[in-house]
């Protein structure tokens, strides 16, 4: 097929691929609503590869085989922005946001009887500001803010980021690109992506970045781009120099025309009207701001009006016509008092900051990471110190650094033990971390095996948690999972602040779980690399445990979804000394985990589809809605994009809901789901 066309006229199949390449590149990174498959794009880009290496003629800068094209370079040459890159005014006081309106509001000679005024709420993101400038709609330059004025040239780099296109698109409605167009955003890195950058550095032993602010200016201002082209870096475009020729009249339609020429856009900015519903939205996006995927530091708010704009004008650093109202800081000062090592559930030890009670973002912090033992090296902390603690969103609260200046007196550096120190065991090296060998022979990873086997998600024993765990095994009444299935009431009760009352409640929730689904049993044993998605594929293919143990590891890399390195975990799991006793004894004690459902007929109209849940669930719990769409045949997704068939949004559903409502995909309230699954005879509990 591809092949008539490139015969034809290759001029004309290079231009062709190179258009598809690219709405497929918008779709996917701009969009996040892919249209190919990724063998569908990879055959695409490769005709493409190969057609440009035949003919060298028709290569062209702003062909998407070319984002990486730059050589590595000695120092960044410096760049004149087209305008000065001004900053704004933070502010952190929420009066301030009332002084600003009124400020607004007498600037434009408003009384008090003029309607609010509207402003264009935005999201601060926290990453690094950039100006892209396109001639002819094409990229030329990119560049850092620097002081202002002049900043550095990261041309080649900014190629490289995916959701900035090389070649602006021409929108169906409203304007072209002009000649010359100065586009101003910010590059940043995902929550995701930082964490998971991280956790690779970590096991290669290289240093961690301190957040993801500093991982994408790290990883911008890298000397070779194909360094740069590895790292996950996106752009959200905010702002444009003022063109009159543009006939755009707001800042909403500056958005608008950013979208149309292909940059992203954060799909969170929203219009408000006066100070009060612009305070309304600082609180929504504080409220969210643990769940948005990118660290967000305030809203900037600015006056819609270009016109507006203008007539406010700028004072020397900031404009007068918007202010940055920020949140509280995600980092504050506290004394480390101490570090402890802990063993993880396989083993791997990990060093934790015992610190004096610190408020960070709303939350009092009392421990963070510190990550692996060459960190703590890396950054000289020492117990005694003051040092830097973040909090944001998801990611565990961790030591930033050390203030060294601040150090009274001498401190001892810390020794990393080489035993470990729950059973003694001499430590083993894996990447940057030690682990202990010892499997659940060692107590500390016994505990941690416990009390993910009576976890929530996987054998939900009510009433299993850390403190009591802790006790079962120090007093040696518990030294196996089927040791669990052996408790009585009577020495049950002796236990500190177990009445008989909780002892009785505790062997009836571990008697229930006895029934548990497969998968779940699976998840709770806590098999290396064996996560809840992967135990279900697992209990799919396999209907008992004993199946699953007598499989080999090419039955186990038939399954889909199980790659070489869970196929040998799994292996290694069921020949290790024990698992085969702890299983026969498990059944022995009449634990007869369920087999999951047949898969069903593929002739339900849901089978196949996928839904994605938003907002607040009230009627289910997330994962009983999940697991019930997947007794329906279908999937559950975690983003809407072209491919979702269902969105199902509770309370204060947001760009998830905009998002499918703009792609046209119906959406559900939680009374007609549970309509659909109680019609399908799969309700969730
Ligand atoms: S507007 C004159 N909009 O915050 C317009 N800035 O302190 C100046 N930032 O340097 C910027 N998100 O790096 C604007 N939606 C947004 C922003 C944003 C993040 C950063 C930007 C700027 C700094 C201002």
């Amino acid at each position: 097929m591809s092949g008539r066309g490139a015969a034809g006229d290759p001029a004309k199949r290079v231009e062709e691929l190179r258009e598809q390449v690219r709405r497929a590149d918008h779709a996917y990174y701009v969009l996040d609503a892919p249209e190919l498959t990724d063998a569908e794009y990879d055959a695409l880009y490769r005709e493409l590869v190969a057609l440009e290496a035949a003919h060298p003629e028709l290569q062209s800068p702003d062909s998407p085989t070319r984002r990486v094209a730059g050589a590595v370079s000695e120092e960044f040459a410096s760049v004149r922005h087209l305008a000065p890159m001004i900053s704004l005014d933070s502010v952190v006081e929420l009066q301030a946001v009332r002084d600003f309106d009124a400020r607004v509001r007498r600037l434009l000679e408003l009384g008090e009887d003029d309607p609010p005024v509207a402003y264009r709420c935005e999201p601060k993101i926290d990453g690094l500001a950039l100006e892209l400038i396109y001639r002819d709609g094409l990229l030329e330059t990119a560049s850092t803010r620097g002081d202002g004025e002049t900043g550095e040239d990261v041309t080649a780099n900014v190629r490289t980021i995916r959701s900035i296109p090389l070649r602006l698109r021409s929108p169906k409605r409203g304007a072209g690109p002009p000649a010359q167009l100065s586009i101003r955003g910010e590059a940043f890195m995902t929550k995701q992506a930082f964490g998971e950058l991280n956790e690779r550095r970590a096991e290669a032993g290289e240093p961690v970045f301190a957040n993801p602010r500093n991982a994408a200016a790290g990883s911008l201002r890298q000397l070779d781009p194909s360094i740069t082209a590895s790292r996950p870096l996106a752009f959200f475009g905010y702002a444009i120099a003022p063109d009159p020729e543009l006939g755009l009249a707001t800042q909403s339609e500056v958005l608008e025309a950013l979208k149309g020429w292909g940059l992203a856009v954060s799909g969170e900015s929203e219009l408000r009207l006066g100070a009060e519903q612009v305070l309304e939205y600082h609180a929504a996006m504080n409220e969210r701001r643990d769940e948005l995927p990118f660290e967000i530091d305030g809203v900037v708010v600015k006056l819609d009006d270009l016109g507006g704009q203008e007539r406010l004008g700028s004072r020397s650093r900031s404009p007068r016509w918007a202010i940055a109202a920020k949140f509280e800081p995600t980092e504050a000062v506290t004394r480390l008092s101490s570090i402890e090592v802990q063993v993880g559930r396989v083993g791997t030890i990990t060093p934790v900051a015992h610190l004096e009670p610190v408020e960070v973002a709303g939350v009092t912090v009392q421990r963070a990471s510190l990550h692996n033992r060459f960190e703590i090296e890396r950054k000289d902390i020492r117990p005694g110190d003051r040092v830097v603690v973040h909090r944001a969103g998801d990611v565990i609260p961790y030591v930033v650094k050390a203030l060294h200046d601040e150090r009274k007196g001498r401190l001892a550096p810390f020794e990393f033990p080489d035993e470990c120190p729950a059973c003694a065991t001499p430590l083993v090296e894996e990447g940057a971390y030690l682990r202990c060998p010892n499997g659940l022979a060692c107590p500390a990873q016994l505990k941690e095996g416990l009390r993910h086997y009576g976890a929530k998600r996987a054998m939900d024993i009510d009433g299993l948690g850390e403190k009591l765990v802790e006790q079962l095994v120090d007093q040696g009444l518990v030294g196996s999972v089927a040791d669990l299935y052996r408790l009585e009431p009577g020495p049950l009760a002796e236990i500190e602040r177990m009445g008989e009352k909780s002892a009785t409640n505790l062997v009836e929730a571990i008697a229930a779980s006895k029934r548990r689904p497969l998968a779940r049993f699976l998840f709770g044993l806590g098999i290396r690399h064996v996560g809840e998605t992967v135990a279900r594929l697992l209990a799919q293919a396999f209907p008992s445990v004993e199946a699953l143990s007598e499989a080999g590891e090419d039955e186990l890399l038939d399954v889909k979804g199980v790659g070489p390195e869970v196929a040998a975990s799994v292996r290694a799991f069921f020949e290790a000394d024990g698992t085969a006793k702890v299983l026969a004894e498990l059944a022995g004690l009449g634990l007869e985990p369920e087999p999951p459902e047949p898969e069903p007929a593929g002739d339900s109209e849901y089978s196949g589809k996928a839904f994605v849940f938003t907002g607040k669930l009230e009627r289910f719990r997330r994962e009983a809605a999940e697991e019930a769409v997947r007794r329906l045949g279908a999937r559950a997704a975690s983003s809407v994009s072209k491919k979702t068939d269902f969105v199902v949004a509770g309370p204060g559903a947001g760009s998830k809901l905009e998002k499918a409502e703009s792609l046209g995909i119906p959406v559900l309230t939680e009374d007609e789901f549970a309509a659909i699954l109680d019609e399908h005879g799969a309700p969730a509990e």
